[in-house]
């Protein structure tokens, strides 16, 4: 499984360690769908369904999958 990801940011990021909540853990996303890139948001679990050897495209709310296709990178 795997999924595409329509970035728009043309560089990075700035997160000032002292705007972090002290001593709480903080999620990194690492499936592209979240809203509050870079950071968790639950919108991960959406990718549940998933299969193996398909590659996903979801609505940019990344609320419902908008195609699926075999993945031509498997
Ligand atoms: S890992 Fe992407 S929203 Fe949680």
């Amino acid at each position: 499984m795997a999924r595409t990801v329509r970035l728009e940011a043309t560089g990075p990021l700035k997160i000032e360690p002292s705007t972090l909540p002290p001593e709480k853990p903080l999620f990194i996303c690492q499936c592209g769908l979240s809203q509050r890139f870079p950071f968790c948001d639950g919108s991960h679990k959406i990718t549940r369904d998933e299969r193996p050897g398909s590659l996903y495209t979801y609505a940019k709310d990344a609320k419902s999958v908008v195609d699926t296709r075999p993945d031509p990178g498997v």
